[in-house]
């Protein structure tokens, strides 16, 4: 099964994607951890996405799609759960992992500032914690809305303890296997 978790920043999307890739047994693609692998680098290209990563602006669209593009050439046969790609509608018409479900963790913006202040990755400051809101919301909402229409989206509300929202992820794939 070809997994999506999608959702607001700081909503619990690697940690339920984390969790359902152990769970099936199926590889987990982070794309903000392969980015901030990519900006770790003292390259051209590292410091061109750390740059956009330290301004919680979106990383080129050209350079994601390369980096998915690599990590899915020899997809598992079993599938695989995704966190972070795709979020812009371009990066889905260059590239589309043909999701056969996708889990959006619905949470407040009040939530999720209560969750990131605790937190301290470098992209967790409030200037850019609010950058990352608005890219979320303008460039990422319109795909939620787009799997909606598709008919494949399930919404979760993600303001649970963790196991919760585990668990609630586990009971539609369970009643839909
Ligand atoms: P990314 O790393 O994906 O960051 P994000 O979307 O801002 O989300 P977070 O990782 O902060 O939150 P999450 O939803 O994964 O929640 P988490 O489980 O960590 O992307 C970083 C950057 O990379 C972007 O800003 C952009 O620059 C770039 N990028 C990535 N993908 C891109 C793309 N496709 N195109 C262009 N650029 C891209 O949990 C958050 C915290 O809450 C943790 O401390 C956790 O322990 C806690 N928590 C989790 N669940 C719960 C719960 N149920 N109750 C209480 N606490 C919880
Ligand atoms: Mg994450």
């Amino acid at each position: 099964m070809r997994i999506l978790v999608i959702g607001p920043v700081g909503s619990g999307k690697s940690t339920q994607a984390q969790i359902l890739a152990g769970e099936l047994g199926i590889p987990l693609i982070m794309m903000g951890s392969l980015l901030r692998e990519i900006a770790s680098k003292d390259t051209k290209l590292g410091r061109l996405v750390g740059n956009k990563m330290h301004r919680g602006e979106l990383v080129d669209d050209e350079i994601v799609v390369e980096t998915i593009r690599e990590k899915l050439k020899t997809p598992d046969r079993k599938g695989f759960v995704v966190d972070g790609y795709p979020r812009t509608k371009d990066q889905l018409s260059m590239f589309d992992p043909g999701f056969d479900r996708v889990f959006f963790l619905s949470l407040s913006d009040n939530e999720i500032k209560k969750r990131l202040a605790k937190r301290a990755r470098q992209d967790d400051k409030p200037e850019v914690i609010k950058a990352r809101l608005e890219a979320y919301y303008q460039s990422t909402l319109p795909i939620i809305e787009h799997y909606r229409q598709l008919g494949i989206l399930t919404e979760i509300s993600a303001g649970h303890p963790i196991e919760e929202v585990a668990r609630m992820i586990r009971e539609f794939l369970d009643g839909n296997a």
